[in-house]
């Protein structure tokens, strides 16, 4: 067991760090307030590389593998997990048409999503009435010579209002999850509208919107993968997601951690530093004891998945984990601070709110536990 950090590796999060701290956290509180989308932010990351951590350099990635990925998230997410869940879509976009996609679809669309040409990258699988399960979905596709004709709704797609390239999965069978198929469609395409942005509880800077199909067309080209295949596509893709997500509750638990950390320092009561007395300490140990399990969960199925091991059960026990954790570091980071953690003066409001939906997308923690269940029985 190595827990050294590569040249690449440091490379990658120095240089996420670097444009976390200097351009990203200055912002963040502003991006939330006024829920404003960074767009420059996203050129600014696909200029870095940061859009495409685990993509081949040959589609214009920084081919640095997934710990890097998770270490380059980590940093990103500490200074602002609105702009991290962009990132984190957009890497899983376009690792999935590198992995199932035709030369010319990773030409057409990798080379757009990691450049940041295409802004950011969409994953529209979520409906109305299918979320946890995905193969309930109704939006279906349609032959119609060597064009598909796409009709139906997507829900929560993040940076859907934004995205320049949409993965959107279609029915195109009635065969339950079987029936599923996969398709690339370009922002503007006729027939696609985006619906009225969520007013979310957190991650108040990145975009969530519906999305509508009607009779929207795309060429027989911009099937991804093979048709029937797309459930199968979701859950690969989802897998990675998955690291993603821990990756970035582990960010914002290690931000929460710091202010934390500053603030008993600074505060005094009873004649002393808070962080002289012993309830905080207890507090402040266990934060920081579950935070750095966190991230070693994460890294071992970010190794796992690097190998091409298996890592579907260790991904969901990172993502489980680790979206638990934070929610709870952040919560006894508000405690901390008493009255300053629940205004706007601080920061810690901000990353308790970001938190909530960790638990909830990519995978509910419910999911999770299924998905973890299946994988120890399976596995005997
Ligand atoms: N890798 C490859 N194949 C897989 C797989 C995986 N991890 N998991 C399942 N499959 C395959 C199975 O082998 C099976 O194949 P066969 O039919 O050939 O045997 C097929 O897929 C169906 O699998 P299941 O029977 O396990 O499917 P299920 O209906 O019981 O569902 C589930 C399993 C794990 C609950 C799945 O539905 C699931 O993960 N649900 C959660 C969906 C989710 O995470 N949504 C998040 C939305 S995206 C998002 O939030 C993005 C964002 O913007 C932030």
């Amino acid at each position: 067991m190595n827990f050294d950090l590569s040249e690449t590796q440091t490379l990658i999060r120095d240089t996420a760090r670097k444009f976390a701290r200097e351009v990203v956290a200055p912002r963040a509180r502003q991006l939330d307030r006024e829920e404003i989308f960074p767009v420059d932010a996203y050129r600014q990351m696909g200029e870095l590389g940061l859009l495409g951590v685990n993509v081949p350099s040959e589609y214009g990635g920084a081919e640095a593998g997934v710990v890097s990925y998770s270490l380059a998230v980590i940093e990103i997410a500490a200074a602002c997990a609105s702009t991290s869940v962009g990132m984190c879509v957009t890497n899983m976009c376009a690792e999935l048409i590198c992995q199932f996609g035709t030369e010319d679809q990773k030409k057409r669309f990798v080379t757009k999503l990691v450049s940041g040409e295409a802004v950011a990258g969409a994953f529209a699988l979520s409906e109305p009435h299918a979320g946890s399960d995905p193969g309930a979905g109704t939006t279906n596709a349609v032959k119609k010579g060597d064009r598909w004709v796409i009709n139906g709704s997507k829900q929560w797609i993040t940076s859907g209002a934004y995205a320049g390239v949409i993965v959107v999965w279609a029915r195109t069978s009635n065969e339950g999850n079987k029936g599923l198929s996969c398709f690339l469609v370009e922002k503007g395409t006729p027939g696609l509208t985006v619906g009225r942005a969520e007013d979310k509880m957190g991650l108040r800077g990145s975009n969530t919107v519906p999305l509508l199909f009607e009779n929207c067309e795309v060429g027989e080209e911009n099937l991804l993968g093979r048709q029937g295949d797309g459930f199968k596509l979701a859950m690969v893709a989802l897998d990675g997601g998955r690291i993603g997500i821990a990756s970035q509750a582990c960010g914002v638990g290690r931000a929460a951690i710091e202010a934390s950390v500053k603030y008993v320092k600074d505060r005094h009561a009873f004649g002393h530093p808070i962080g002289d007395f012993q309830a905080l300490r207890f507090m402040l140990a266990d934060m920081t004891t579950q935070q750095q399990t966190a991230e070693l969960l994460t890294w071992r199925a970010a190794t796992m998945k690097e190998k091409k091991t298996p890592f579907t059960r260790e991904a969901s026990m990172a993502k489980l984990f680790a979206s638990e954790m934070s929610n709870k570091v952040c919560d006894k980071a508000v405690q901390l601070h008493g009255g300053y953690g629940y205004i706007d003066e601080f920061p810690v409001e901000r990353y308790l709110r970001d938190a909530r939906v960790q638990t909830i997308y990519e995978g509910t923690s419910e999911i999770q536990r299924i998905v973890i269940a299946r994988e120890v029985i399976k596995a005997g």
